[in-house]
């Protein structure tokens, strides 16, 4: 029995493929470099979805009345929803939305998280949600949700590399969670729920926001081995580090610190702030490999996530929201392939309890 199902292959897919060995990331053919240099999350979207649906309209027009078309739910937010976690907070208004598995259905879901992250924001900040556009692109019209005024190129930019970095990553937990879902025909909502429940923890979407935490606690660079040592002697697992599949580093950590040093260079993260994020990588790198010389730990997708949401001005409790915005995306093209070309999942488990007495 393998109890994380390390290496079990349960699904066939077109949309992604992860070489753990390699470190590279291929969606639909194309390899994740060329993909961040040349694309908006609109034309990732709508690779992945390609071939899924009927029909596929204009997607940039299409996702644009999808944003417009979810925001009165934001009108529903009471102070118990406010009172919750942002994730939780954006769980609930996702509920809300109806199961389908037409593009239509597909299109809000994809566009829900992207319209009440920005809202729950300003909501917890005492301000009104700001409406979408049906006509900006979904990166720059998140960020004009959230600022309040029309973003930089650079932080759209920014945005948009995030987005089409996270969009799709192979069966992993939460998109496992959304196919298992989507095998009983329970419609696109229930999957897409129940991969945003599984991406929630910090194993899986939830480290950015403890990324920053560790940032904070390592205070300055040269504090940074000393408390990565001590972090480590407690037990803990250092954020931002360590992958599944990965055998060596994540290649979507690099293309993040590209957009990282880009917003840097334009002046948009302080200098002091990316030196102290590269000395706590360096260190925690160096302590990893100390101490788990025979299985290599390295940076993956959530460390340069967190100086990149940062520097936004996405609050650090927001970040898996962000994540789930684009993620939502692979959650519905997953679906919509295990439901036309897959089965009901349904495994097996070894009884290992007490067996009922033998009758004499
Ligand atoms: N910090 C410290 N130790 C780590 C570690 C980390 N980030 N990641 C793995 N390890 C250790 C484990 O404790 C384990 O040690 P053990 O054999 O003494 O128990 C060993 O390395 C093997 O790890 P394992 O639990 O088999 O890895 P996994 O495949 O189950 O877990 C993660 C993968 C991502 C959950 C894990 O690396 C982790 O918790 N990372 C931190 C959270 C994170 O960044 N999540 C986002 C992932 S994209």
């Amino acid at each position: 029995m393998n109890s994380g199902l390390e290496d079990v292959v349960a699904a066939e897919t077109v949309l992604s493929d992860v070489d753990g060995n390699a470190g590279r990331l291929i969606i639909r053919g194309i390899s994740l470099d060329d993909l961040v240099a040349h694309s908006r999350y609109e034309d990732v979207l709508a690779l992945l979805l390609d071939g899924f649906f009927p029909a596929m309209p204009s997607l940039p027009e299409a996702l644009g009345a999808a944003r417009v078309a979810v925001f009165k739910h934001l009108a529903s937010v009471d102070a118990g929803l406010l009172a919750l976690s942002p994730i939780e907070a954006i769980r609930a208004l996702m509920a809300r939305l109806p199961d389908g598995d037409d593009l239509a259905t597909a299109l809000q879901l994809v566009a829900a998280p992207a319209v009440f992250t920005p809202g729950i924001i300003r909501l917890r900040a005492g301000l009104a949600p700001i409406e979408p556009s049906a006509t900006a692109g979904h990166a720059a019209d998140v960020l004009a949700m959230m600022l309040g005024k029309p973003p930089t190129l650079q932080q759209t930019a920014a945005l948009d590399r995030y987005l089409v970095t996270v969009a799709d990553h192979g069966l992993n937990a939460s998109t496992f969670a959304a196919r298992v879902v989507a095998s009983t025909q329970a419609g696109l909502a229930s999957a897409v729920l129940a991969g945003l429940s599984a991406l929630k923890g910090p194993l899986h979407g939830g480290a950015p926001g403890p990324v920053l935490d560790m940032l904070d606690a390592a205070g300055t660079p040269a504090n940074a081995a000393l408390w990565i040592d001590d972090a480590l002697a407690r037990d803990e697992r250092l954020m931002g580090f360590g992958h599944r599949v990965y055998r060596v580093r994540d290649p979507r950590a690099d293309a993040l610190k590209g957009a990282v040093e880009l917003l840097a260079a334009s002046g948009a993260i302080d200098p002091a702030r990316l030196a102290l994020a590269e000395a706590v990588e360096s260190a925690a790198l160096a302590a990893l490999r100390r101490k788990k010389p025979d299985r290599r730990l390295d940076t993956n997708v959530e460390f340069y996530t967190a100086l990149l949401l940062e520097s936004l001005g996405f609050p650090r409790e927001t970040f898996t929201c962000v994540f789930a915005m684009g993620r939502t995306g692979g959650w519905v093209a997953h679906a919509r392939e295990q439901v036309l070309g897959g089965r009901l999942i349904r495994p097996m488990s070894k009884y290992v309890g007490p067996r009922p007495q033998q009758a004499a």
